[in-house]
């Protein structure tokens, strides 16, 4: 049986009449850049990630960009991040000029380690951070994160491109950010059918500068009162989205039933190692997350997978300060965590309406692999 790491195809194809039928007046009433769709799924990223303001933009990677500036981060900034995570979250820091401080992962729940990040701290005192809830959960610090960076005076953002639906004791995790992101990429939980993303505020007076950072900043057509973006959506991805979002309780339960069956079916293997969230977290089943064991060569696995015609991913084969640009910045103590799970990260295929037959053919394949 082949299996693909990820078919979008089977959600696209449950929206498809409706979507339509909703792009067919954005055409005609050409809502092709803002417009009533753009304000409806902001009003519904709103309830459905139980933040107070949201602004769609038109890519998470802008929403990183912008929503550091809002928080004041300007060229010679000092920023960490974690060294293991989507480069963007590294592009966005460079591009505002500012210096990326990459800090190690803690090594169970893949998340930047909390201790690691207040030692960096004392060490090179940076004046904000970048949170990343990666692979479909939240650090099991994340209040600590929160309350660190508040007693420091150090601006936090937090990026959500990977945890739509996620909760932390039974809150939405973006809840009571200063400033959140996501990313709309199509192959995210909530995904789009073009590049998107939005930022998200606590605040109106940051809400404001968001917008008007979004929007050239703009004070009114023709003033400026700040140097800003070009960042913005149209109706036919806010079309898309509101249904996409309307659908997002369904679309998490029925990933999250995928992750958790992966679970229990491979717990125990020999050789591997199983990831999730940590207690008192609600996960959206994102990524199926796996290591296998330095004895085993995670290339010729997935050698094996491909062979067996079953998909695979490997988030993240890379730290950060492998990467060529990295040489400008600050790294923070061995980083051996983050280093060590990019060497061996392994996930099976993980989508919206994969079957029992296919998850079990995924498991399946993976287990006898290892044991051959
Ligand atoms: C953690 C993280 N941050 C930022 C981004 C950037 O989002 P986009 O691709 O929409 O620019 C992504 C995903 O693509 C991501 O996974």
């Amino acid at each position: 049986m082949n299996v693909p790491f990820i078919d979008l195809a089977r959600l696209t194809k449950t929206m498809k009449s409706e979507v339509l039928a909703d792009w067919s007046t954005v055409f005609d009433k050409i809502e092709f850049v803002g417009g009533p769709r753009v304000a409806e799924v902001e009003k519904r990223l709103c309830a459905a990630l139980g933040v107070n303001k949201a602004i769609a933009c038109a890519n998470g990677t802008d929403a990183l960009i912008i929503g550091l500036q809002a928080l004041g981060v300007r060229h010679g900034s000092r920023v960490a991040l974690p060294n293991m995570t989507f480069w963007a979250t590294y592009e966005a820091i460079a591009q505002l000029g500012a210096t990326p401080v990459l800090i190690d992962i803690d090594p169970d729940d893949l998340q930047m380690s909390f201790s690691e990040f207040t030692k960096a701290y004392e060490a090179y005192r940076f004046d904000a951070a970048i949170l990343v809830h990666l692979f479909g959960w939240a650090s099991k610090h994340h209040q600590d994160f929160r309350k660190f960076c508040a007693e420091k005076n150090i601006a936090l953002l937090e990026d959500g491109a990977q945890c739509f639906g996620v909760t932390v004791d039974g809150k939405p995790v973006l809840a009571g950010a200063t400033v959140g992101t996501t990313s709309f990429y199509p192959a995210k939980v909530v995904g789009g059918c073009v590049d998107g993303g939005a930022i998200f505020a606590d605040t109106e007076a940051l809400e404001k500068l968001i917008r008007s950072l979004c929007n050239h900043g703009r004070s009114a057509h023709y003033s400026y009162d700040r140097v800003g973006w070009n960042s913005r959506m149209g109706g036919l991805q806010a079309a898309f989205l509101n249904h996409m979002v309307a659908r997002a309780d369904d679309i998490v339960a029925n990933r999250r039933r995928a992750a958790e069956w992966y679970r229990k079916r491979l717990a125990g293997t020999p050789k591997l190692r199983i990831y999730g969230p940590p207690a008192g977290h609600g996960e959206n089943g994102y990524l199926a997350v796996f290591t296998v064991d330095d004895s085993v060569d995670v290339n010729a696995v997935t050698d094996k997978l491909k062979a067996k015609g079953i998909g695979f991913g490997r988030t993240y084969p890379e730290t950060m300060d492998s990467q060529p640009p990295a040489v400008k910045a600050i790294k923070f103590g061995s980083l051996e965590h983050s280093k060590r799970f990019c060497k061996s990260a392994l996930n099976l295929p993980l989508f919206y309406g994969i079957t029992d037959e296919e998850l079990e053919a995924s498991a399946s394949a993976l287990v006898e692999i290892l044991q051959g």
